[in-house]
C-alpha cells in the first residue's frame, strides 16, 4: 500500500450512469472572474443543491475532529462488537466485512483498519463522490476546509457560527493502517450482492444513524 495516495477501487455501480467529474482547472480561471461567465452557470436542481449541502454538512461528523464524539458514540460499538466476535485475526487471511449504506466511508475505514478486508457499499452518487475524493485525493491532514453551516441560519448564534471554517480529513487515509483489499462498492445494496458467491462476509451498519 503506497504511503500517500489510497487506491479505493470503485466497483461498477448496476445504477446505470457513469460518474463523471469534471475539473474546473481549464475552464475556470478565478483571476479573470471567468467563473461569473452565464454560460458556464449549471441548471442544477434545488433537491440536489440540497443533497450536496445535507453531505456536506455530514462530512463533519465522518471526517473532522469535530465529529469524534459523534462517531465514537455511533461507530464504538460496532467496532467493539467485531472485535468481541474475531478476537484473533489472522493477518495472513483477515475476516472480511461488509457496510451496506456506507455513506462516507468513515466507518469502512475504521473497520478495516481494525484488521478487516472491509468494503463499504453505498448507491448514492453524491456520498461516493465525496468519499472517493477524501479516500483517494488526500495528502495530508486537513488539507481541505469546508464551511458546512454557510448555507443554513439554523441553529447559529452569530455570523462567526455560520461561517466557521473545519478542516479535513482529521485522519490520512494513506496512512491510516488500512487493511489490504479496502474498497467501497457503488450500487443498490439488494442488487450488487444478490448473487451467490458473495457469501462469507460480516454485515455490520449504522444504516440507521440520523446525520
Ligand atoms: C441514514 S444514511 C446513514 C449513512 C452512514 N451509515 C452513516 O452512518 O452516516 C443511510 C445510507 O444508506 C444508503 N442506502 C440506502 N439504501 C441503500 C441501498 N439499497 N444500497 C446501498 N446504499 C443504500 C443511503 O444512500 C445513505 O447514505
Amino acid at each position: 500500500m503506497g504511503q500517500s495516495r489510497v487506491s479505493i477501487p470503485l466497483i461498477p455501480t448496476r445504477i446505470g450512469h457513469q460518474i463523471r467529474v469534471q475539473t474546473t482547472q481549464n475552464a475556470v480561471s478565478s483571476s479573470s472572474h471567468a467563473w461569473l461567465d452565464p454560460s458556464l452557470r449549471l441548471n442544477v436542481p434545488l433537491v440536489d443543491v440540497d443533497k450536496v449541502r445535507c453531505v456536506i454538512r455530514n462530512i463533519v461528523r465522518d471526517w473532522a475532529s469535530e465529529g469524534k464524539v459523534e462517531r465514537d458514540q455511533c461507530y464504538l460499538p460496532i467496532l467493539e462488537e467485531l472485535e468481541k466476535w474475531f478476537p484473533k485475526r489472522n493477518k495472513e487471511s483477515p475476516p472480511c466485512c461488509l457496510v451496506p449504506g456506507a455513506g462516507l466511508g468513515r466507518l469502512a475505514l475504521e473497520i478495516s483498519r481494525l484488521g478487516f478486508v472491509c468494503q463499504g457499499n453505498e448507491f448514492s452518487y453524491y456520498m461516493m463522490i465525496c468519499s472517493s475524493f477524501i479516500l483517494n485525493n488526500t495528502q495530508s491532514v486537513g488539507e481541505w476546509t469546508i464551511y458546512p453551516w454557510i448555507h443554513s441560519n439554523c441553529n447559529s448564534h452569530s455570523d462567526e457560527d455560520q461561517l466557521r471554517p473545519v478542516s479535513i480529513p482529521d485522519i490520512l487515509p494513506a496512512s491510516a493502517g488500512i487493511t489490504e483489499g479496502f474498497s467501497m462498492c457503488g450500487g443498490d445494496f439488494v442488487e450488487v450482492y444478490n448473487d451467490p458467491g458473495q457469501e462469507g462476509r460480516s454485515l455490520f451498519f449504522s444504516y440507521i444513524l440520523v446525520s
